[in-house]
Order: C-alpha cells, then sequence, then structure tokens
C-alpha cells in the first residue's frame, strides 16, 4: 500500500501546486511510482503546470461516477502518473467531493506515493481531500498570516484523522522579519522537511514559454534542489541530488567530462 499525502496551506498561493508537481517528480526520478491528484476541484491548477490541460477525462467525470479512476490517470512529465481535476464549472458545481476516497482507494495500492494538490482554505472539498489522506503535508510562506493559516489546516488534519507530518516553507528569501525555520518548528510543533527559495526559474514555470515544472525543466536550480532533499527525506532515501546538464556546447561539454571524468549530468551523493 502507498502513502497517500495531501500537501495543504490555508492560505492562497504559497506553492502547493508546485511543490506537489515538483515534489512528485523528485519521488519518481528516484524510482518511486508516484501518482498526483489534482484535489483541487474547483481552480485546477496542476494539469496547466503540467502541461497537460487537454486530458479527455478527468477526475470531475470519476466522481460523477461517469469514469472510472484508472480512466482519468494519464503519463505525466518526469515519470509520474497523474489525474487531473477538470476545469468544467459546470461540473465543478455538480460533483460530489467525498467520493474522493474512493478514488484514493482504488490510487492507493497501485503507487508509492499519492499526492494530493489540495485548495486553499479549509473548506468542503479540502476537507474531503485531507480526509481522503494517511499524511499531511503543510505549505506555508515564512510569514507569520501563512503560518497563521497552516496552523488552523494541521489542526483541521487531526481532527480529520490525517497526520500532520511536517512543513515545506517555501517563497524563501533570508529577509530580515522572515520567520525563521526554528521557531516555524516551535510553533506548528512539526519537522520542517525543507526550505524552497524564492526562484525565478520557479516563477517562470507556468509561463507561456516554459510551462513545466523545474525538476523537468532545470533541477538543479535551487528550488528544485531544496525540493530533491525533501523527497528523500520523505521517502527515507540518502540524498542524491541531480543536477543541470552541462549548459556548456557539446564539444566543450564533451572535453570537460574528460578532463573530469564526470558524465556531463552529473550525480552527487550524500548523506541524508
Ligand atoms: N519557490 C518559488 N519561487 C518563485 N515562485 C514560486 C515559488 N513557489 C511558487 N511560485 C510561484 O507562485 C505562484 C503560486 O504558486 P502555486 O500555484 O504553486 O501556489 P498554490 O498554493 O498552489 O496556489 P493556490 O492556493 O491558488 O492553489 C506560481 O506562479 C508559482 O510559479
Ligand atoms: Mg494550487
Amino acid at each position: 500500500m502507498g502513502r497517500v499525502i495531501a500537501l495543504v496551506s490555508g492560505k492562497g498561493g504559497v506553492g502547493k501546486t508546485t511543490i506537489t508537481a515538483n515534489l512528485g517528480i523528485a519521488l519518481a526520478k528516484r524510482g518511486l511510482s508516484v501518482c498526483l491528484l489534482d484535489a483541487d476541484i474547483a481552480m485546477a491548477n496542476l494539469s496547466l503546470l503540467l502541461n497537460m490541460q487537454n486530458s479527455p477525462i478527468t477526475l470531475h467525470d470519476v466522481l460523477l461516477g461517469e469514469a472510472t479512476p484508472n480512466d482519468a490517470i494519464y503519463d505525466g512529465p518526469g515519470g509520474v502518473k497523474f489525474m487531473p481535476s477538470g476545469l468544467s464549472l459546470e461540473n465543478y458545481r455538480r460533483v460530489d467531493s467525498e467520493r474522493l476516497q474512493v478514488v484514493v482507494d482504488v490510487l492507493k495500492p497501485q503507487f508509492d506515493f499519492v499526492l494530493l494538490d489540495c485548495a486553499a482554505g479549509i473548506e468542503k472539498n479540502v476537507l474531503a481531500a485531507i480526509s481522503a489522506s494517511d499524511e499531511v503535508l503543510l505549505i506555508t510562506m515564512p510569514t507569520s498570516p501563512s503560518i497563521a493559516d497552516v496552523l488552523k489546516a494541521k489542526i483541521t488534519a487531526q481532527r480529520l484523522g490525517a497526520k500532520p507530518i511536517g512543513v515545506i516553507i517555501n517563497f524563501v528569501r533570508e529577509e530580515k522579519g522572515e520567520i525563521r525555520k526554528d521557531d516555524v518548528m516551535k510553533m506548528l510543533e512539526l519537522p520542517v522537511i525543507a526550505t524552497v527559495p524564492y526562484d525565478d526559474e520557479v516563477r517562470r514555470s507556468f509561463m507561456q514559454e516554459t510551462i513545466m515544472p523545474v525538476m523537468v525543466r532545470k533541477p538543479g536550480t535551487p528550488a528544485a534542489i531544496a525540493i530533491q532533499r525533501a523527497a528523500a527525506k520523505l521517502a527515507g532515501l540518502p540524498v542524491k541530488i541531480e543536477e543541470e546538464k552541462n549548459f556548456l556546447g557539446g564539444f566543450l561539454s564533451s572535453l570537460l567530462s574528460i578532463f573530469k571524468k564526470k558524465q556531463p549530468k552529473k550525480i552527487e551523493e550524500e548523506q541524508a
């Protein structure tokens, strides 16, 4: 049986969709089977980030009883499987999110990890996603409103019987006034699994020319490296950082690799 983890935040726009996609791809690159489930039933963004908005059968169809869960699973980028939510407002109004549990029950035996990208807040659909999950990963910015809201999400998860396992602090700029990692740990009484820096490469992920998670486009960018560490921690694996393909052109790159006796795509091993 796989681990079913909901990514929740309370506050909107803190990076749940970004981290769900990149964390899932980082886990898949470590050889684990991963299904990303877009549980943001109203404002589905995950399919946009994965550039898979044209997937014909979606979670909406499954929740309406018009398709089976396996009908709505697609091959996503970077080795993940993906279940999109559906973009139709009409269907959104008709779906019964309580049936998410049935979907998760079908996915759980098929994958090592099922990651649910939740909506912001703690409204009905978020509660259904948390209830269907075994574990909850909290995503916050290093600012007090975000931490206050994620604390509400943590308490909600505990009430619903899902275990909060840790926090990812996103958008870290190391600026004066940011709430520090140690204080976040104390306030939320949870381990910080990663601090993900603000990274322009991530911001570009939703842009027309570059739509694709950084774990596929630029695994060596600082935010992607932080997420790779989080993935290793989550899976209990030693940290192995995949970095960029060498940016130098073919000739220079192969010349360098002869001198350095390293492949252009380098894997760096460290202690976890
Ligand atoms: N570490 C980061 N550095 C720079 N930009 C980031 C970072 N993380 C996320 N972003 C950008 O912030 C925006 C919001 O991210 P995202 O959509 O992942 O947040 P969310 O929590 O899923 O939002 P919502 O609550 O609306 O579902 C996106 O444009 C994304 O590219
Ligand atoms: Mg989102």
